[in-house]
């Protein structure tokens, strides 16, 4: 369930792998009524789109120059007469230091994404989407096809991956559109990125259910939530990590910068794989195969999958209780609620769930701070900053009420006698979580 918040505000981002979607269809190109160009590639026209400059005035003398489309935006409107929005293909081969990037959605959409710094600036200017010499080799793993093998130890917080996404879909689109029309601009989108990109983008597997283009993205797309709607996220060199139940790796999207980042959260031996759960890791056993069959069309081979049922039996009854922990701390503020909050960090650590064990920290952190406790209160709210950074990303608005928790509980408002948030305004400043 934490995986997959979704919070207010611009910054607040959750990303989940999409799985399986939607319809299997064949190949648009072969029965579109669209006219036969529409399904070659088309090269770029020269066109820019002039609305967008305006959005960039980002104050001071060093406004970065606007951004630009390299192709037409294709737009479609669906047929649902009570949805007359059009949803239209946007695509940039400049963006991200030539890594290109094409978009579905709606024209007001696109323009609270270009208000994005990742849009600002023509150039990247960080180290995302390149890796010199990343910790792992990509093998032939025995009956669980290729895989991510560390190749030296790594340690939480240690950074796997930092790429924007290639093609960035709205699921609002692919609600409205009909199957061909959504396919139409899938196919567009792809075949609209710059070739370097586009060949990456084909090597990826898609589950072989219909159309070549649909296959690699509902495979491989994760689900990207926004403050403006959810969207389907295709990061070619990400796609390679692989499922298990009990990942040694963690992600998120971060909207400012478009980055997908996926960074280690517990230390890992070299020669182990490094993963990501495709899943709610909340979900029950039989729950987790169910959807790992249907979505991604494999059977569930991670140990705990595998596992004596018996073993399988108590792995669930720990789900069970770590579910109603949760929900209870939720909602309590109540005294004595510390003892929960360990029990519900013991039960993650039983569990072998390190990433969502932030929600468990931060419950910890508030309720000694509750109980006036101030070392057990810093040593908490500091987990609880780094693993909620690793899980939600770095500007998730826990992240500074964690922050802040763990420099000076005394002065937070769920400290005994402090006064609470909005009784005056240096407190309401202060901190406003309990
Ligand atoms: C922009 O990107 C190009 C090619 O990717 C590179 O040669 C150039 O140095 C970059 N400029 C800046 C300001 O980063
Ligand atoms: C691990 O493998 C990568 C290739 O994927 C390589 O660039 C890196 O140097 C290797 N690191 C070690 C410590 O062998």
């Amino acid at each position: 369930m934490h995986s997959r918040r979704i919070l207010a505000g611009m910054c607040s981002v959750g990303t989940t792998l999409a799985g399986q979607l939607h319809f299997i269809s064949e190949e648009i190109c072969l029965r579109s009524p669209l006219s036969p160009s529409q399904c070659r590639l088309s090269g770029p026209d020269g066109f820019h789109h002039g609305l967008m400059q305006s959005t960039h005035d980002i104050g001071g003398s060093t406004a970065a120059p606007p951004f630009s489309w390299d192709f037409k935006p294709r737009c479609v409107t669906a047929s649902d007469p009570e949805d007359d929005e059009p949803y239209c293909l946007y695509s940039s081969h400049s963006f991200a230091g030539g890594r290109g990037i094409s978009i579905v959605t709606t024209p007001d959409r696109i323009e609270s994404i270009l208000q994005m710094s990742a849009f600002a600036q023509s150039n990247s200017s960080h180290d995302l989407n390149t890796q010199a010499t990343p910790p792992f080799e990509e093998r032939e793993l025995p009956g669980r096809g290729r895989g991510l093998i560390a190749n030296k130890t790594v340690l939480r917080g240690d950074r796997l991956f930092a790429y924007t996404p290639v093609l960035l879909l709205d699921d609002e689109a692919y609600e409205a559109l009909s199957e061909e029309e959504w396919i139409d601009l899938e196919t567009a989108a792809v075949e609209q990125l710059p070739a370097a990109t586009r060949a990456e983008f084909w090597k990826l597997y898609g589950q072989p259910l219909g159309n070549p283009v649909s296959d690699r993205i509902n495979t491989n797309a994760f689900e990207i939530e926004t403050a403006d709607g959810t969207y389907y996220g295709v990061f070619p060199e990400i796609a390679r990590l692989n499922h298990d139940c009990r990942p040694n790796a963690a992600y998120f999207f971060d909207q400012q910068s478009f980055t997908h980042y996926v960074h280690v959260v517990t230390t890992v031996a070299p020669g182990t794989e490094l993963t990501i759960t495709y899943v709610d890791p909340h979900m029950s056993r039989s729950q987790r195969r169910r959807q790992l069959s249907s979505s991604w069309g494999f059977e569930c081979s991670c140990s705990l999958c595998t596992a004596h049922p018996s073993l399988g039996q108590e792995s669930d009854s720990r789900l069970k209780q770590i579910n109603a922990l949760n929900e209870k701390l939720e909602k309590s503020s109540a005294l004595g609620s510390s003892d929960a909050a360990r029990a519900l960090i013991s039960l993650y650590e039983q569990e072998r769930i390190h990433a969502a064990a932030s929600t468990a920290h931060r419950f910890a952190a508030k309720a000694f701070c509750a109980e006036g406790r101030r070392w057990e209160t810093i040593a908490h709210a500091r987990l609880a900053t780094e693993l909620t950074m690793l899980d939600e990303g770095f500007h998730d608005e826990e992240v500074g009420a964690m922050r802040r928790l763990a420099e000076e509980p005394h002065t937070q408002s769920c400290w005994p006698g402090v006064a609470p948030p909005n009784a005056t305004i240096e407190a309401a400043w202060a901190g406003n979580f309990l």
